[in-house]
């Protein structure tokens, strides 16, 4: 592989010097799958851990401040939080906001914030001394995001898991250089050749989702765990049954039964001015209450698991930390061919 050196110490690292963390490695905000076991493992072993507040809360069924308190306890290294700013409900934002207060008042200050424009979010963060990452999937989200101040981007390429974008990583890092700013490689990382070849393409780090449901801290049920074991990468489809936006999740029998196309009723609301807001409402409760449902089920009736491309380099599950430490393994043999 050729390409940058990787820079095996990285001291002048912007990730690492923003996050606090020593391996250049995030584990992503995951709704249904990011608990508290899971974030305080992969910040232990040197990466750092992202905290989706409604799936603390609502999935894994915790008040949020003590949720914080309980990875706390787990860890004392740094731990990150997901704000997904969406500008239309105004409770919503309001209740954002306050999980934002909390967290900084519970020592957090590493923001990614997702969707929006980080404005607020990154006036709040910085004058606490924090740190706001943007995640993007194209050019125009990134100016709105460089625009909102954000100190770095988390560029979402087409094989990442959740909801995945239209380019590369090739094609986004060239696209969102000029911004200045450190990129991180989101999507299709699931091996440390991966890993090793993103951070010679140019980016600051990674990071990864998928990779991370097969572990042994993520409380996704085994029939999940064992499906992302098995899929291989023309497995993962993009269904628009679930958010009204493509999601990359397995193609089961149950995914296929129900179709990758938005309904039609959805279809004709989603084009409307005024009905598009009611069905994006719709959306998001029902995506919620099923996608909780499916992470969590044992039987493997509710098969409707997220999961991005990098499934193909995933064949065992394993502990959160491990899979860090082999990764920064990788980064201290900067000859090792991939
Ligand atoms: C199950 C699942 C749920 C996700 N939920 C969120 C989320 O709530 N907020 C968010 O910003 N990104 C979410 N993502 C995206 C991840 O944070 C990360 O960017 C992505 O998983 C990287 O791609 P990979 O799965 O190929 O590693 C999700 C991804 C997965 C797989």
């Amino acid at each position: 592989m050729t390409g940058r050196p990787l820079n095996p110490a990285l001291p002048e690292n912007p990730l690492l010097r923003h996050a606090g963390i020593t391996v250049p490695l995030i584990c992503g905000a995951m709704y249904p799958c990011s608990n508290p076991e899971l974030i305080a493992a992969v910040s232990e072993a040197g990466g750092i851990g992202i905290v989706q507040p409604i799936s603390l809360t609502y999935v894994h069924g915790y008040d949020f401040r003590e949720g914080l308190r309980l990875i706390r306890r787990l860890t004392q290294k740094p731990i990150g939080m997901n704000a997904l700013i969406e500008g239309t409900s105004r409770i919503y934002r309001e209740r954002m906001a306050g999980w934002i207060e909390t967290a900084l008042e519970e020592g957090i200050r590493f923001f990614i914030t997702s969707l929006g424009k980080p404005d607020w979010v990154v006036a709040r963060v910085h004058s606490a001394g924090g740190i706001v990452y943007h995640d993007v999937t194209e050019r125009i989200w990134a100016q709105k995001g460089r625009d909102g101040g954000a100190d770095g981007l988390i560029a979402v390429n087409n094989r990442a898991g959740g909801h995945a974008g239209p380019l590369s990583a090739k094609a986004l890092i060239e696209t969102l250089e000029e911004f200045g700013l450190p990129l991180i490689c989101a999507g299709g990382i699931g091996t440390e050749a991966d890993f090793t070849a993103a951070l010679r393409m140019g980016y600051a780090g990674v990071q990864m989702g998928t990779r991370f449901i097969a572990t042994e801290e993520c409380r996704a049920g085994a029939a999940y765990k064992a499906a992302i074991l098995r899929a291989k990468e023309e497995d993962i489809v993009l269904s628009e049954r679930i958010t009204g936006v493509p999601l990359s999740v397995i193609r089961t029998p149950y995914i296929e039964r129900r179709g990758l196309k938005a309904g039609a009723v959805a279809r004709w609301m989603l084009r409307g001015r005024r009905t598009k807001r009611v069905m994006r409402a719709i959306y998001a409760l029902t995506s919620l209450f099923e996608l909780k449902r499916a992470s969590l089920d044992e039987t493997g009736q509710r098969e409707y698991w997220q999961a991005g491309k990098s499934v193909a380099g995933i064949d065992r599950i394993e502990p959160a930390g491990a899979i860090v430490r082999r990764f920064a393994a990788a980064i201290q043999r900067p000859d090792r061919p991939d």
